[in-house]
């Protein structure tokens, strides 16, 4: 099978890379433009578009998407410009490139690709992956069947905000601590989703998964935590292999 353009849509960049589904690896370079500001439907589909351009592509095309996904459509906007909430993200982008898109969202985009091709291959029981950046996505499997558009991320946490806004990467730039800090906010997080969920595994992708090292000891839970095999590439990677299965 020919390889698929996968696209990651996020708050702070749009990545796309040509991917082969049979196998999940990229088959070539990414390529990564900045989320325009605001990130209207319209500036994106240029973000889109550009990348689209880039590879000289045709054909059908994943994109995994900041937002709950339902049939196409974007039912909410946490990190991007509000004017998403009902717009079709497969027309939107669709008309702007010329190939037909197939959106979901983009943490269940990285989940497909972590249980087909990466750490969660095989895994049975319940397994959450979340990925971390900009927001909090969430996606819950069990015995490997997905539980699409969980948004855990926005779980009422302290104060009566979105869990998120304590403890993604986006938290803790705009609080200014120290990833150390960072981690034991996220740690107290993770208690809670394995009071509620009683997961038997965590994966944890998304920008931050690149420095599961340094923070690995803090995370305090019963479950197994692994970092994401495929790393910031499951959203890409996922989303091309939706595209291949729609
Ligand atoms: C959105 C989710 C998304 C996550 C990661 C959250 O703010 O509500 O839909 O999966 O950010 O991008």
């Amino acid at each position: 099978m020919q390889a698929i353009l996968g696209i990651d849509v996020g708050a702070s960049g749009v990545k796309g890379a040509l991917v082969d589904v049979n196998n999940g690896k990229l088959s070539g370079e990414r390529f990564r433009v900045p989320t325009p500001q605001p990130s209207t439907p319209e500036a994106l589909a240029g973000a889109f578009s550009e990348i689209v351009a880039f590879f000289n592509y045709k054909g059908p095309i994943g994109c995994g998407f900041p937002a709950i996904v339902k049939k196409g459509t974007a039912l909410s906007a946490a990190n991007i410009d509000k004017s998403w909430i009902g717009t079709s993200i497969e027309q939107t982008f669709g008309n702007a490139c010329g190939c037909p898109v197939f959106a979901t969202n983009d943490a269940d985009a990285a989940g497909i690709a972590e249980m087909k091709f990466g750490v969660g291959k095989g895994e049975k029981g319940v397994t959450i992956l979340i990925t971390i950046g900009t927001g909090l996505g969430t996606v819950i499997f069990n015995n490997g069947v997905m539980l699409p558009n969980t948004e855990l991320g926005h779980l009422i946490w302290k104060h009566g905000q979105a869990a998120e806004r304590y403890c993604s990467s986006g938290a803790r730039e705009r609080l200014k601590i120290s990833r150390r800090e960072w981690a034991d906010r996220f740690s107290e997080y993770l208690q809670h989703l394995e009071f509620l969920f009683s997961p038997d595994l965590f994966i944890l992708g998304g920008g931050e998964s690149k420095f599961f090292e340094q923070f690995k000891d803090q995370l305090q839970v019963k479950a197994r935590v692994t970092p994401a095999k495929l790393l910031n590439n499951a959203g890409i990677i996922g989303a091309a292999v939706y595209a291949a299965e729609q």
